[in-house]
């Protein structure tokens, strides 16, 4: 394989740590183009689960990687009344498990965390909040650059961002202030009418430059892998459509319940939690157009467009493409665990759906008449995150003289999780007297000709964001089309009479519902 790549160079501010790849790339040209504006990164939610576990972590990586803006402050702002100290002592008891801990490095890092507890509901909290941060510019010198990472409940996010809005915290480049980016996590709304209201408000306050609609999917090494695996290689495309593709599977399996999370959970189901955003995600890079350029408008313009191209589900075709299903108790690694029904705070009647299995169309010229399977489920019996494109059969089997009436079709597969690679399959002749033909593989394995370290897809996104890079973020179109495609058959799920009859129980460590067995067939298997 030929790694040379003169043209790549390292823009001069760049130092990034960790082992060089063995790419004959410079380290620092591939995991950080650029140096950070200073800026001040505001986490409201601090207190929470996603802070401790994700973003913290993610700044702590970027800080030793040396990727991390200077000078920066990362202030926690939750309801809990923290003292810096306190603060700074959860964040430290989140990181000390990791590997690649250190306590020196920790103590610089720990000079960046401050805390200012809030009060959500009152204006005067905000602006006493502004003043903080005010005080922050003064003292470290941020440049009233800011970023602001709503990690929190979905309910806020309206309040919170009116009030930014309402205190001056949503303007650029006015009274002292540089740039001000508002980072949304997901779910953005729970229908297309909620989405619609929560983006209206945003937008009263920020710009659409201004507002990042995170979904973490996109930023995953070997998701953003896949654009470049189409569109930088010349032996893909042409094949890739309606005359050469059989169909298309897409799945992402997890083996873990619903954890804590059953407040959430409950009243999202994996139709919201995974399929609006992850899945969708992970269909538009492979059913998209090219875009003109390798740039955030153009890039979305394209998904935007396959999303609108897809064949309404929510017709009386509905129980054919779709199967729902629900962990019941089963055992996962050779231990038993509890049913959905069981776990706290989940009500014992509960018809929130935890796998998903639908076969959807993409109505254009690429795709007519192709099958797209997704499948996504809780408790399933790995994690397994795959898009896998099913090739036609050969149009006439030439050795069928011999017996071989048909011949297995080609896969190629782009493994997510937890194998990072690209896998084609191919027939080849089996040594020997006789022509007996058998599947073999070309893999790529990212670990392949690379011993530096992977990007994780919230330091990725944290640095989009610091460089105001939106590529990888949701638009705001973009959101209400998969909305537009998803609340129909959300609603035509919840609603209907036959509700409990449509939820098929499967035991946690299998692969859903027997009824779902046809279709993860055709999505996974030759
Ligand atoms: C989150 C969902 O967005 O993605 C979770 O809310 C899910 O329910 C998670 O477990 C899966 O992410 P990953 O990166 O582990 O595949």
């Amino acid at each position: 394989m030929n790694t040379s790549h003169s043209s790549v160079k390292p823009p001069a501010e760049a130092v990034v740590g960790g082992t060089a790849p063995d790419l004959g790339l410079p380290a620092q040209a591939c995991l950080f183009a650029g140096a950070l504006d200073p800026c001040t990164i505001v986490i409201f939610g601090a207190s929470g689960d996603l802070t401790a576990r994700k973003l913290v972590p993610a700044l702590y990586n970027l800080f030793l990687r040396r990727a991390f803006p200077q000078p920066c402050s990362v202030v926690g702002v939750a309801r809990t009344r923290w003292s810096r100290q306190e603060f700074q002592s959860r964040m430290h008891a989140a990181l000390a498990t990791q590997q690649n801990y250190d306590s020196q490095k920790w103590h610089e890092f720990a000079h960046a965390l401050d805390y200012f507890a809030i009060d959500y509901d009152s204006l005067a909290s905000f602006q006493a909040l502004r003043t903080f941060l005010q005080e922050v510019d003064s003292r470290l010198g941020t440049g009233g650059n800011r970023l602001f990472y709503l990690a929190m409940p979905p309910s806020l996010y309206q309040s919170i961002s009116q009030h930014l809005g309402q205190v001056g915290l949503g303007q650029e480049q006015r009274e002292g202030q540089g740039w001000a980016r508002i980072v949304v996590e997901k779910p953005f709304g729970r229908d297309l009418a909620s989405a619609v209201a929560l983006n209206a408000t945003l937008q009263q306050h920020f710009q659409e430059h201004q507002i990042f609609r995170i979904d973490h999917y996109m930023a995953k090494e070997t998701v953003q892998n896949i654009l470049i695996c189409r569109f930088a290689n010349a032996i893909f495309e042409p094949l890739w459509s309606r005359n050469f593709i059989d169909r298309v599977g897409i799945i992402a399996a997890e083996k873990i319940g619903v954890e804590h999370r059953a407040g959430f959970y409950e009243q999202t189901g994996v139709l919201r939690d995974m399929f609006q955003n992850h899945m969708m995600q992970l269909l538009a890079l492979i059913a998209m157009e090219p875009p003109a350029r390798f740039a955030a408008e153009q890039v979305r313009d394209e998904k935007v467009k396959s999303f609108r191209s897809l064949k309404p589900l929510d017709g009386p075709d509905l129980a054919a493409d779709l199967v729902l299903g629900q962990y019941g108790p089963g055992v996962i690694d050779g231990a038993g665990v509890p049913g959905y029904r069981q776990e706290p705070g989940v009500s014992p009647t509960s018809l929130t759906p935890t796998f998903a299995v639908m076969r959807l169309f993409i109505d254009n010229w690429r795709w007519r008449g192709v099958p797209f399977y997704l499948a996504s489920g809780k408790r399933l019996p790995q994690k397994l995150t795959q898009l896998i494109i099913h090739f036609k059969e050969v149009p006439h089997s030439l050795f069928a003289t011999i017996g071989l009436e048909s011949i297995t079709p080609n896969r190629l597969i782009l493994g997510i999780q937890p194998e990072e690679k690209i896998t084609l399959t191919f027939q080849t002749k089996n040594p020997g007297a006789t022509v007996c033909l058998r599947e073999v593989t070309m893999d790529f394995h990212y670990y392949h000709n690379y011993q530096g370290p992977m990007m994780d897809a919230y330091e990725k996104s944290l640095i989009d964001v610091m460089q105001g890079d939106q590529m990888l973020f949701w638009r705001q179109d973009g959101i209400e089309v998969s909305w537009s495609f998803f609340s129909p058959v959300i609603e035509a799920c919840e609603s209907c009479a036959i509700r409990e009859e449509l939820m098929h129980p499967y035991p946690a460590g299998t692969w859903g519902p027997a009824k779902a067995h046809a279709m993860m067939q055709l999505l996974i298997n030759r």
